[in-house]
């Protein structure tokens, strides 16, 4: 569920800011509005994900790996527990930077071009990281509990 209020409101923002690049526009506060939704939702992921990865069924501090299994040789504990959480560290630390901008004493063309860049690598990140139910060993559904 949390993935696609993320996905929408990071592409309304990467809609924004694009517009915002390629005009004349003045900042727009309404603009920032979003983006500050964009970064609350990505931190509330953040702090659940952070929790799923410590404590979780595969946490760090409570799945008990079976002997003679490295998190790093097998590719679905490699998954969750190493390339999935930090890419998405990664992404939400982008959209930290791109919500920064519009805080920045900067020309209001180049603030939306900074943000821009800053929301694609993070929805980049995501599109790679999340584990679609086309991604094999670690597909999951595209709406849980359904
Ligand atoms: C933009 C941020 C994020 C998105 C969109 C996202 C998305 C997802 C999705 C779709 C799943 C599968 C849920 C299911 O259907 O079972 C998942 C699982 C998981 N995520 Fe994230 N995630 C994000 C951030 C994070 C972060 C920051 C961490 C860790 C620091 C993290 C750790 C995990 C773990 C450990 C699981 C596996 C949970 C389990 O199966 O027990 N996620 N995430």
């Amino acid at each position: 569920m949390l993935r696609w209020i993320i996905l929408i409101l990071l592409l309304v923002s990467i809609y924004k800011s694009y517009v915002g690049s390629t005009s004349k526009k003045t900042f727009d506060p309404g603009d920032k509005k979003i983006w500050l939704f964009t970064l609350i939702a990505s931190h509330l992921t953040l702090l659940l994900g952070l929790y799923q990865w410590l404590f979780g069924r595969y946490g760090l501090f409570s799945y008990v790996k079976p002997d003679g299994i490295s998190m790093m040789k097998d590719p679905y504990l490699r998954f969750f527990q190493m390339e999935h959480p930090v890419s998405m560290i990664l992404a939400v630390l982008f959209i930290t930077l791109g919500y920064g901008t519009a805080k920045k004493d900067l020309e209001d063309q180049a603030k939306y071009k900074k943000a821009l860049r800053y929301f694609l690598l993070a929805l980049v990140l995501i599109l790679v990281a999340v584990p679609w139910p086309f991604r094999g060993l670690v597909a999951r559904p595209l709406f849980p509990g359904m």
